[in-house]
């Protein structure tokens, strides 16, 4: 594969981001967004889960950001805060050449080197048989389907849980 990279996201990279994210959310049902959030918004976001140390990542291919791959707080109450959820977007063109896999990867070693303990990934779609997949790769487990849980494109979409410990899991205590 030609001079692929996954390295740590700058906010150079963001404009980028923002035009992958856009196309997931006008064309896909991954992510139940209906506008697509502008770059002021996902340099927002991007800023809360710098700030909050979680690991945000790019894949660029001969110089060009064609993935990203974040994780944030699953939920905002304190007591879930040694559990991340993720979320990882390719360009459409680059499906199924192993960069969603490699971004997923490394995505889980940047989390388990913070000491985050679990991994959850909500899939929007119980149709996304790419994403369902390639999480499968990565050794997480399926929890279960919200059925019916979301409304878009004149129809009503599936939610499916997967989940993956990272590190020792909740086989020992955390440090803090
Ligand atoms: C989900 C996504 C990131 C996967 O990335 P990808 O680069 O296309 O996937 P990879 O080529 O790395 O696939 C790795 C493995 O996952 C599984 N997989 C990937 N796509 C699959 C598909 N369409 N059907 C079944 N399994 C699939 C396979 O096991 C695959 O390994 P293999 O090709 O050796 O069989 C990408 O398809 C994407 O951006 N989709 C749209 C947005 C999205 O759904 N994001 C996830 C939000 S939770």
């Amino acid at each position: 594969m030609p001079s692929l990279e996954i390295r740590t996201a700058a906010a150079a990279d963001l404009p980028a981001v923002t035009d992958i994210y856009r196309y997931a959310v006008l064309h896909g049902t991954a992510t139940f967004e209906l506008i697509p959030p502008d770059l002021a918004e996902m340099t927002r976001r991007f800023a809360a889960l710098i700030d909050g140390g979680y690991p945000y990542l790019v894949a660029s291919l001969e110089g060009r950001v064609i993935g990203y791959a974040y994780a944030g707080p699953y939920r905002p109450r304190p007591a879930y805060r040694f559990t991340v959820e993720n979320s990882v977007y390719l360009q459409p063109a680059i499906h199924r050449r192993g960069i969603g896999l490699q971004l997923l990867q490394r995505l889980i070693a940047e989390s388990e080197a913070r000491g985050y303990r679990q991994m959850i990934a909500v899939i929007g779609d119980s149709a996304n048989a790419g994403s369902i997949g390639v999480h499968a790769r990565c050794g997480f487990q399926m929890i279960g389907t919200h059925p019916d849980v979301g409304f878009k494109f004149g129809r009503w979409l599936d939610t499916v849980m997967m989940q993956r410990a990272l590190g020792d899991g909740g086989n020992t205590l955390p440090a803090a």
